[in-house]
Parts: structure tokens; sequence; C-alpha cells
């Protein structure tokens, strides 16, 4: 299966979902391939930093930029069992061109960054790769959830994607959690951290059943 994670511009949460998605397959004992295709490279980043923790599974990231992206990510997935693509915003050519090739998008959405106009936006373009790719299945993810506003921005969530029948918003999301921010910087997931948060991997754990049924 091709994941691809993305949509909004920088800090949304994509690298965290893709990084630990990828991890999420491999330790489910598939073999998986993390695909950096945003060209601020910060899978790569976190993929060299987990070059420094022997103790964990490695797994192997490439980086791909470019209108053709979708044919290296079928190719991919001839080779592995799932790909994971990591993207930038809806304008790259990278974020276009995996489209192509994706069976689910998923765009991790931040509560009060709902931005109508960009939903709606991201529709037409969806809209444009479905003509291409019948597969596509493109959803949404609450992330970086405020503790104290998770009934509310699931309300307003599912309000605005009422009116977008394109995208499915999933039941998972991440409240916003040190964890996360810090087992980026060691190339690990929360999982994999010497002082676990068990409601973040809870979190992932969930995402993880939701996208892969597994
Ligand atoms: N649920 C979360 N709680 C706290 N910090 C998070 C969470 N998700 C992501 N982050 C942090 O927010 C920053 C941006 O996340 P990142 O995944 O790099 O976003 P993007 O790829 O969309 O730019 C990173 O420092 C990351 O560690
Ligand atoms: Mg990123």
């Amino acid at each position: 299966m091709i994941v691809m994670v993305g949509g909004e511009k920088g800090g949304v949460g994509k690298t965290t979902l893709a990084t630990h998605m990828a991890v999420a397959r491999k330790t489910a004992g598939h073999t998986v391939v993390l695909v950096d295709a945003d060209s601020q490279g910060t899978a790569s980043t976190w993929s060299d930093a987990r070059k420094e923790h022997p103790e964990v599974p490695q797994l192997p990231c490439v980086s791909l930029r470019g209108g053709k992206v979708h044919v290296e990510l079928r190719e991919l997935a001839r080779h592995y069992d799932d790909v994971v693509v990591d993207t930038g915003g809806a304008d790259s050519q990278e974020f276009r061109s995996a489209m192509l090739a994706a069976d689910t998008l998923l765009m991790p959405l931040r509560p009060g960054s709902f931005d109508f106009w960009t939903l709606l936006k991201m529709q037409e373009v969806v809209a444009l790769a479905e003509g291409f790719n019948d597969n596509l299945q493109a959803v949404v993810a609450l992330s970086q959830v405020p503790p104290s506003a998770v009934d509310r921005a699931r309300r307003e969530a599912t309000e605005i994607l009422a009116e977008m029948p394109r995208f499915r918003l999933l039941n998972c999301m991440t409240v916003f959690r040190a964890a996360f921010n810090h087992s980026a910087g060691e190339g690990l997931t929360v999982d994999e951290m010497p002082r676990r948060d068990s409601k973040a991997c809870s979190e992932i754990a969930f995402l993880h059943n939701e996208l892969f049924g597994a």
C-alpha cells in the first residue's frame, strides 16, 4: 500500500505521522520504505538520526523530487509491502505527483488552523488526482490537539468536513504531547523512547489501525 502524508504547509505533523507509520508497519512485520518527497528533507534528517540507534529496526529512506515521483513510487511498491511518503504542501510538484500513485492521502489538520478555503482548494487538487487514480482515498486526522480542546476540535472538524464528502475524518487524533517532539529529534518514535508516553503510543496505534486495518 502507498500511503502519503501531505496537504498543508509546515508544522502540522506530516513528517511525524509519516515516520511513525513507517515504523509501525515495520514493527507489524511488513517490508517498508520511507520516501522523503519534501524539499525540506525532514524525513531524511530523522532517518539519519535513527542510524545512531542500532537498537531499533532500521528502514530504508529514499529522497524523491519532481513531477515523476508517482512513477518511482509505483516501482517501489513492487518491492516493498508498504511505501510511506512524506510530502510538503499541496502546491508542490511532489505532492501532486505522489497523489497519482497513492492509495491513501493522509492530511493532518491542526485545530485552530482550520482553514475552510485551504481545504476547499485541496478538494479541487484531490479531485483532479482522482481523475487519474481511482484508488485514492483522502483522509484527515486531527493533529497536535490541545488536551483541553479535544471535544471541541472534533466537533469543529466534523462540521467543516461534512461539507467535503471527498475527505473522511478519521476517529484517531494526536494530542499535543512533548513525547512527539522529543522522539523526532532522536530519529525514534514515541514507542521507542526510554520514557514511553503510553497515551502518545496509543494514538499512533489507533492511527495505524484506521489506516491499515491491522
Ligand atoms: N502531537 C504532537 N504533539 C507535540 N508536538 C508535535 C506533535 N506532532 C508533531 N509535533 C512537533 O511539531 C513540529 C512539526 O511537526 P512535523 O511533523 O515536522 O510537521 P510537518 O512535517 O507538517 O512540517 C515538530 O517539532 C514535531 O516534533
Ligand atoms: Mg515535514
